[in-house]
């Protein structure tokens, strides 16, 4: 989606990344992602806000270029990151001139993963400064924690667009800026909030009622698409971001013989009669953006796992940590599972792992061998105690 016009004086400059298929190495992309930038024309003087990923300099500043602008006087950093800081020293030696204009925090940042930055080039900004492009303004609105303690937003006064870099970001690697249909990007959007935002879910809160505060036309993040329409955006972060979970249960498990798999089937089963909503993914082949998606809402994470030896699955550790890590804002969780001949600590082991939820747990469920008549009964208790608790925070 190159060198599109976005409104008069505005140009999008970024550039797809379409084969990316991770992000920090944590959570795939299997659609991509676009490193947003734009171009902000003023009578006097030209901003750019933010760059790209270094390894796309040549298209980026193809794109830069195939706007007809002759000179750039601002690069604005919103975030430090490289894939929208990495290419600002190739901008400060491209346009001599120009100034990096960012915050004292994202400054010191950016000086620390590019020491090559010289200090005379900075202007650092403070809260809700100005900069004056000549008929258009440019505000400075810190935003800390969507993504990095030092990203802020940038608001084009006169036509009241944001850019709010990572914040309401898409790995959706799109030919068009604008995407009219939100099944177009809803997946992308999600996985992208539950990877980068979720696990500041408290700031991002605040940052979005910044966003509603100021009565905007526009929203331009820095990932996939930009919204013509902020009120799209917004609504779909303050369903994400509300404290009430869905009724609904995670099930991520590994199974090495079959038996912790019949395991899923039965408590899976049991969790549907009752009305609530399971999504069950095997580790083995799962998709973990889709098991991040999924504990965006889930009241309960029900993790199950065969034992290797005698210890925890590696892969049923890995889904713990990472949800201990994306602090997602389920309530409960439980452990089931078969072990061969030891594996009675592969609970607490697993569950350790979720130390930082602070989640009720429910007795887990283990069996020797192959599920027995009491097991599935310990399993029907399993989704009724999961039921009852669902039931006591009035999910439905
Ligand atoms: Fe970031
Ligand atoms: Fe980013």
């Amino acid at each position: 989606m190159a060198g599109k016009l976005i409104t008069s004086g505005v140009h999008y400059v970024g550039v797809s990344h379409y084969d990316r298929r991770f992000f920090d190495a944590l959570v795939p992309t299997p659609e991509g992602t676009t490193y947003n930038a734009y171009l902000v024309e003023g009578k006097e003087r030209n901003a750019l806000i933010d760059t790209v990923e270094p390894e796309f300099k040549e298209l980026f500043l193809h794109n830069l270029k195939a706007t007809g602008v002759k000179k750039i006087d601002y690069v604005v950093s919103n975030h430090a990151e490289q894939d929208h800081s990495g290419c600002v020293p190739d901008l400060l030696a491209l346009f001599p001139e120009s100034k990096l204009v960012t915050n004292e925090k994202c400054s010191n940042m950016l000086r620390d993963l590019m020491p090559d930055i010289p200090a005379d080039r900075i202007i650092t900004i403070k809260d809700h400064d100005t900069l004056d492009l000549g008929g258009r303004t440019l505000e400075f609105i810190m935003a800390p924690w969507v993504h990095w303690p030092e990203t802020m937003f940038t608001l084009l006064k006169e036509e009241k667009i944001l850019f709010t870099c990572d914040l309401f970001g898409s790995h959706l690697a799109t030919s068009d800026i604008f995407l009219d249909d939100p099944r177009l990007f809803y997946e992308p959007m999600k996985r992208y909030y539950a990877q980068i935002m979720m696990p500041y879910r408290g700031q991002v809160v605040k940052r979005i009622e910044t966003v509603n505060s100021l009565e905007l036309k526009m929203i331009c993040p820095s990932h996939g698409p930009a919204f013509k329409n902020p009120a799209l955006p917004l609504a779909l972060y303050s369903e994400w971001t509300s404290v009430t979970p869905r009724n609904a249960v995670l099930i991520p498990w590994v199974s090495t013989h079959g038996a912790t798999a019949r395991m899923v089937d039965h408590l899976t089963n049991a969790l549907v009669l009752k009305g609530i909503t399971v999504y069950p993914h095997d580790l083995v082949v799962a998709d973990l953006g889709r098991v991040a998606e999924n504990l965006v809402d889930v009241a309960t994470i029900a993790l199950g796992s065969s034992c290797i030896l005698s210890v925890a699955h590696p892969l049923a550790a890995y889904a713990a940590l990472l949800a201990n890590t994306l602090k997602p804002k389920a309530k409960f969780a439980t452990f089931f599972g078969s072990y061969g001949w030891s594996g009675i600590k592969v609970p607490e082991q697993i569950l350790g792992l979720l130390g930082s939820l602070k989640l009720e747990i429910i007795p887990p469920v283990q069996t020797k061998g192959a599920p027995t008549s009491d097991t599935y009964a310990a399993l029907d208790q399993m989704a009724e105690d999961i039921f009852s608790r669902h039931c006591s925070l009035g999910l439905k």
